[in-house]
């Protein structure tokens, strides 16, 4: 896999006296599916929008595949893609349309290759002529995700990817980020203790902008002394000290 890997020194965003962000460090490696675990207000998006160019940091650093999102930001731009929480799917576009669109906007050699590539890997054969806004919570997220999928990201973001969807639902999202595990760089947030711990190969935990801790699931229960992955992040989350702890 070409260097696809996430290299974080110090990031740091402020919004007037709040600190959202606060020097944040953190590697992740190459084709790792990472997880950017904390509760609502703890800083995730506002990580992911540093790390893809979406908003500049106040000061620190982050290296995506060796170019530097604050002076290198267009190269970032090339081998990134990222799926929000606010899902980016055009409401009157067919899922086709949606999927073309994308493809046009960035100019991608074989447009109609990369649309029938992701249409294939995640199976939307289905819906492809529905109308985007005629699909359920978890199709619109599915099709937000190949829209991200149609550029070849070589890493790619998701921001709460079954944020508000029905178990079932969310369940079948799990399986499509299963499906791409491996075949590029995924950093994915959630606030689901269960997503993380099902999905990640590591986790990091923030909370109010900190990092407090890193590593997988078991050595994240391991560190805090707790069987589940619930009573683990409550230990840690809970641990007013502020400073990360290594595994
Ligand atoms: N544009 C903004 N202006 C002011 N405050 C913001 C802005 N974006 C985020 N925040 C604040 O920064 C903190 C972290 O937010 P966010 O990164 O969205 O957290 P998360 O995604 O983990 O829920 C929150 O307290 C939020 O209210
Ligand atoms: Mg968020």
């Amino acid at each position: 896999m070409e260097n696809s890997s996430v290299v974080i020194k110090n990031l740091r965003k402020t919004f007037g006296s709040l600190t959202a962000v606060n020097d944040l460090t953190l590697d992740i490696a190459s084709g790792e599916l990472f997880g950017l675990l904390g509760v609502n207000g703890a800083g995730k998006t506002t990580t992911i929008k540093m790390l893809s160019c979406l908003t500049k940091p106040d000061s620190g650093e982050a290296f995506l595949g060796g170019k530097s999102i604050v002076t290198e930001s267009n190269e970032v731009k090339r081998i990134i893609n990222l799926s929000t929480q606010e899902t980016a799917v055009a409401p009157k576009l067919t899922v086709k349309e949606n999927l073309r669109f994308m493809a046009d906007i960035y100019g991608i050699d074989d447009p109609q290759g990369a649309v029938d590539r992701v249409i294939n890997e995640l199976s939307l054969g289905s819906v492809l002529d529905r109308k985007a806004k005629t699909l359920s919570g978890g199709w619109q997220r599915k099709v937000s995700i190949a829209m991200a999928l149609v550029t070849s990201p070589r890493i790619l973001f998701l921001d709460e990817p079954t944020l508000g969807l029905d178990v079932l639902a969310r369940r079948e999202l799990w399986n499509v980020i299963k499906g791409l595990k491996s075949k590029m760089t995924i950093i994915l947030t959630t606030h689901y203790l269960d997503e993380a711990e099902a999905l990640c190969d590591r986790i990091a935990i923030m909370t109010g902008g900190c990092l407090r801790a890193v590593g997988t699931a078991d050595e994240l229960k391991k560190l805090a002394g707790k069987d589940s992955f619930e009573d683990a992040f409550i230990e840690i989350a809970e641990r007013s000290n502020g400073k990360e702890e290594a595994v």
